[in-house]
């Protein structure tokens, strides 16, 4: 008995002896120099968002169909076959000029348009694009020179964020080539600064392919990180450093909990129109890019768009599945073989679904209410959005036949 009481004194003892010397130690510590390593208070209030893309960016882009063929003639005539298709009014805004549009430095070091494919220069065609109801994009790079070898901003950033200002520019596209040894997160922080001491509010597009995984750092630098190579106009497979629509989906698809207002995950730009693929899977292109919340930039010649292209790009109801308040990017929650059931969910309760045949073979796909975080019992209203009709109600689950490299677009209201 004494010796248990003993053990069990001397531990409270030792606490108190500890305790009392800590307290009478520390105001000295503290005062002692500090450590040759010690880093000063961070100073800088932490990075907060910008503010812009709410909703994924859409827009077109010249890379895709025009690679580094762009004049100014060219994208006039772009912008005006946004707002002549009617792109305009279903919520198409960004004219973006990709690689290519670039001259020289003047002697003060400020970038200049190529003067023979732009002679009335950017802040002209700048005018020009606002004057439609457009907005404007331009592109660069993080390296001394572009993936197409024009200048690139490394070095200029400020300065060159100052002339897009000037220029009116609203979105800036910054890529990755030529970077060397570069860290991605530094060198898209310091655009991501200069943009914003430009005064200007300007959407800021990472295009680092996913090489450093933006999405774990990209939220608060910029508002839509690409997380692949870039996009090859076919269903499937990989060359060199680029990947048919399919390899790109199965790339993003998993990012999904990183996307949200004001920060996208972005699998690459548009091809549908550009011919490569059929116009069944154009419309699975579109539907998995409109449910992955990714950025709706279009890649094709705008002033020729054949019926179905523009029935695809047009199609107000899968847009607005794109451009939902919510921002969640959908994701797939059933995978059998070659099919697939994909859901997102929408601002005002209802889900979207994808009810996806990657198969050579017409199959029977069916989403259960389960899968979308509905009862059982419950009685939904279902809408197709590719045939742009209401469907009976459904209890506890859907089922239809889905052709080969087809989906079908649902939304589900409880
Ligand atoms: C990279 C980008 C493309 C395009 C080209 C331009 O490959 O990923 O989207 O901008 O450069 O040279």
């Amino acid at each position: 008995m004494q010796r248990k009481r003993t053990y069990k004194l001397i531990p409270v003892w030792l606490a108190l002896m500890l305790l009392a010397s800590a307290l009478a130690i520390r105001p000295a510590l503290a005062l002692e120099e500090p450590a040759d390593d010690a880093q000063p208070a961070q100073a800088e209030p932490p990075r907060t968002m910008n503010g812009l893309a709410t909703t994924p960016p859409m827009g077109w882009n010249s890379w895709n169909k025009f690679a580094c063929n762009v004049d100014e003639k060219l994208i006039r005539r772009m912008a005006d076959a946004m707002v002549s298709s009617g792109m305009r009014d279903v919520g198409y805004r960004y004219i973006v000029i990709d690689d290519c549009w670039h001259g020289e430095r003047d002697r003060d070091g400020f970038i200049q348009a190529d003067p023979k494919r732009f002679p009335s220069g950017m802040k002209a065609l700048g005018d020009y694009i606002h004057a439609k109801g457009l907005k404007f994009g331009i592109y660069s790079d993080a390296g001394r020179k572009t993936c197409g070898g024009r200048p690139g901003s490394q070095g200029y950033e400020f300065q060159d964020a100052l002339q897009y200002a000037r220029w009116g520019v609203d979105y800036l596209k910054y890529d990755w080539c030529n970077t060397g040894t570069r860290n991605a997160q530094e060198a898209y922080t310091l655009m991501a600064d200069a943009l914003r001491a430009s005064g200007r509010d300007i959407v800021f597009s990472l295009c680092e392919w996913g090489n450093q995984k933006p999405w774990l750092w990209g939220k608060t630098v910029g508002n839509l990180w690409r997380t692949t190579g870039d996009i090859y106009d076919k269903w499937q497979g990989r060359h060199k450093y680029m990947l048919g629509m399919l390899d790109i989906v199965d790339i993003n698809e998993p990012l999904w909990p990183y996307a949200g207002p004001g920060h996208w995950n972005d699998p690459d730009m548009l091809e549908v129109g550009n011919g490569g693929m059929t116009e069944t899977e154009y419309r699975t292109h579109f539907s998995l890019w409109a449910i992955m919340a990714a950025p709706l930039i279009a890649g094709n010649d705008l002033s020729r768009m054949d019926q179905a292209t523009r029935r695809i790009l047009l199609n107000r109801e899968v847009i607005a599945v794109n451009q939902d308040a919510l921002g969640v990017q959908g994701r797939r929650v059933a995978k059998n073989g070659d099919q697939e059931v994909w859901v997102k969910a929408l601002a005002d309760g209802g889900r979207a679904v994808l009810l996806f045949n990657r198969g050579e073979q017409p199959a029977e796909i069916e989403v259960g209410w389960q899968q979308l975080g509905y009862p059982r019992h419950l009685s939904a209203r279902l809408r197709d959005l590719w045939k742009q009709q209401d469907l009976p109600p459904q209890v506890g689950s859907y089922a239809t036949t889905v052709e080969p490299h087809a989906t079908v677009m649902l939304v589900v209201q409880p």
